[in-house]
């Protein structure tokens, strides 16, 4: 049997490059080494637990998400898509496990302690937003996954996810299935910067590229990128490891040897930051390119994209509905045999 595998996103906004060296390059290898069962998940729950007041901005992207995730090659035959809301046995499960799980755990959590303090949640917490690694255990266990690769922030929500799995399964028996997180190996992937040099990519910044960006675009964010503000003169001696454009480098570029001697050449001084940012824009061009072609192909067939996700989610429903019966089996919620 195939090991199964789940991950996915908060549909809050469409994905850049962070996102692809963090978490969907992984998806794509895992897709092509044929070895596992892959379920994609579209969070729309979790990301109305802090957008109650603006629900159209996860509606809105729960399908340009997907689409981010078909244009880099993920195949439909293939992986099964689906949306949360679309599996109600999620939140059943959900409701169990938050018995599980103290209040104080919860708020120590380090991924929700830094979240909570970002939104300025300290005085208004919305309740659904501090269970959301509640329900990510209902996410991952309903599909008795095994993998899944997530970016770097979330292994202290897959490490709570781990203590719900085994306090369920002490109290009422084995039952789920533990799962183990992957990140990338690649420290430049696990935490790419902002173009503007800052430690994380994200929208609210305006340092991002995103997969969906045209290439004028990619150019110009590309060649206005952060570097070392000492290498003033071309000959002057680079720093490459705060230095943004290597860690892109360092992220995406295959050809290593190019890679070293660009380095190299850079610390030693005499390279100018253009060379070496017209060559990160090819390296980023060759990725981009067919993520765009693909894009553009399901951009003109929405019913195709909207197809799939249904597909999925009844698919992903049937295999909820097996653990969730197992659940309430355990427990003793089966009263009408
Ligand atoms: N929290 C994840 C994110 O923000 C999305 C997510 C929800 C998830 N449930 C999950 C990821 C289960 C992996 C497994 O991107």
């Amino acid at each position: 049997m195939k090991e199964k595998v789940l991950t996915g996103e908060t549909p809050t906004g469409k994905l850049h490059l962070a996102h692809f060296v963090g978490s969907l390059r992984k998806r794509l290898e895992m897709q092509e080494s044929g070895n596992y069962e892959i379920y994609i998940l579209s969070a729309d729950m979790q990301g109305l637990t802090d957008n109650a007041k603006d629900p159209s901005k996860i509606s809105e992207n729960v399908f340009e998400v997907i689409k981010d995730n078909l244009s880099i090659g993920i195949d439909p035959s293939k992986v099964t898509f689906f949306v949360q809301s679309g599996v109600p046995e999620l939140t059943e499960l959900t409701t169990y496990y938050m018995n599980l799980v103290t209040l104080s755990r919860l708020k120590r959590n380090p991924t929700i302690k830094e979240e909570i303090k970002q939104r300025g949640f300290e005085e208004s917490l919305p309740v659904g937003f501090l269970t959301y690694p509640i329900s990510q255990a209902a996410d991952i266990t309903a599909f008795d996954a095994t993998l899944v690769p997530v970016g770097e922030d979330q292994i202290p929500i897959l490490e709570q996810v781990c203590e719900i799995v085994d306090t369920f399964n002490k109290i009422y028996g084995e039952t789920l299935i533990r799962p183990k997180y992957i990140v990338p190996e690649n420290n430049s992937a696990r935490r790419l910067p902002g173009t503007d040099g800052k430690a994380k990519m994200s929208k609210s910044a305006n340092n991002c590229i995103y997969l969906s960006d045209d290439k004028e675009t990619v150019k110009k964010k590309i060649m206005s990128m952060y570097t070392d503000p000492f290498h003033i003169r071309v000959e002057d001696p680079g720093d490459t490891k705060n230095n943004p454009v290597f860690i892109y480098l360092d992220a995406f570029c295959t050809d290593r040897k190019k890679y070293e001697e660009l380095k190299i050449h850079y610390e030693k001084g005499g390279l100018g930051d253009k060379i070496v940012k017209e060559y990160l824009f090819e390296v980023i061009e060759e990725i981009l390119t067919p993520i765009r072609e693909r894009r553009a192909y399901y951009d003109e067939h929405p019913e195709i994209v909207e197809k799939i996700v249904k597909e999925g989610t009844e698919k992903a429903r049937k295999k909820a509905n097996e653990v969730l019966k197992r659940v309430r089996k355990q427990i003793g919620v089966e009263y009408f045999k």
